[in-house]
């Protein structure tokens, strides 16, 4: 039987009516359907990080706030990660950025994958900026990734549903994550 690797699917926006919400429950359950991953669904806007407020680097982990202490349990937890992002004027969404900067040695040397949404450039400008935050990170970023134009033409009474070429990214970016952390796992 295939170990079970753990994946921490992060909804990057947290703005109301947001379409990261449908975007990450859709890719969660296809990482469900898939069978290798337990899923931990981390919406930014549910875990209301304030605009980081330790005096301490993070890499010193002197977490003095219950909300940093909790994020970072549950990052740690990941063998791999995949960020939900929008594109907001030509970057990411600030809350990611922010829920990035909080902790340090708990990304470390995990896998990270990015389903990206936006207008025609469908969110992929926002990845660029997203893979050199992650590498200071020392993440390792991906390759494979799902990265989708004008989204809400998927959306159905409320449901994301998503065309093949999505559906087909999405399974790429599940096997590429999965490999790198399962290969990460036995390393450590
Ligand atoms: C503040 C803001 C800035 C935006 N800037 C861009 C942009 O630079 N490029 C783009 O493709 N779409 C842009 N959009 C459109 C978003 O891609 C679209 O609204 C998307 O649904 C936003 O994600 P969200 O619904 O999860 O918040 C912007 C939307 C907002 C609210």
């Amino acid at each position: 039987m295939e170990p079970t690797a753990s994946l921490l699917v992060i909804v990057g926006s947290t703005r109301p009516g947001r379409l990261g919400l449908p975007v990450a429950h859709w890719f969660v359950e296809r990482a469900k359907q898939d069978g290798r991953f337990e899923v931990d669904l981390a919406d930014l806007a549910l875990i209301a990080l304030p605009l980081l407020d330790e005096s301490a680097h993070p890499r010193l982990q002197q977490y003095r706030h219950q909300h940093t202490k909790d994020w970072s349990a549950r990052v740690a937890a990941a063998d791999g990660v995949v960020l939900v992002t929008a594109e907001y004027n030509h970057g990411y969404p600030a809350p990611l950025k922010n829920a990035l900067d909080y902790l340090h040695a708990e990304w470390m040397h995990k896998p990270v994958g990015f389903v990206s949404y936006g207008g025609v450039s469908a969110g992929t400008r926002a990845v660029q900026q997203l893979v050199q935050v992650v590498r200071a990170l020392r993440m390792l970023p991906l390759v494979e990734s799902v990265a989708m134009s004008n989204p809400d033409r998927f959306l159905q009474a409320g449901a994301f549903e998503p065309d093949e070429a999505a559906r087909a990214a999405a399974a790429g970016l599940l096997d590429a994550v999965y490999d790198a952390s399962v290969t990460a796992t036995r390393r450590s």
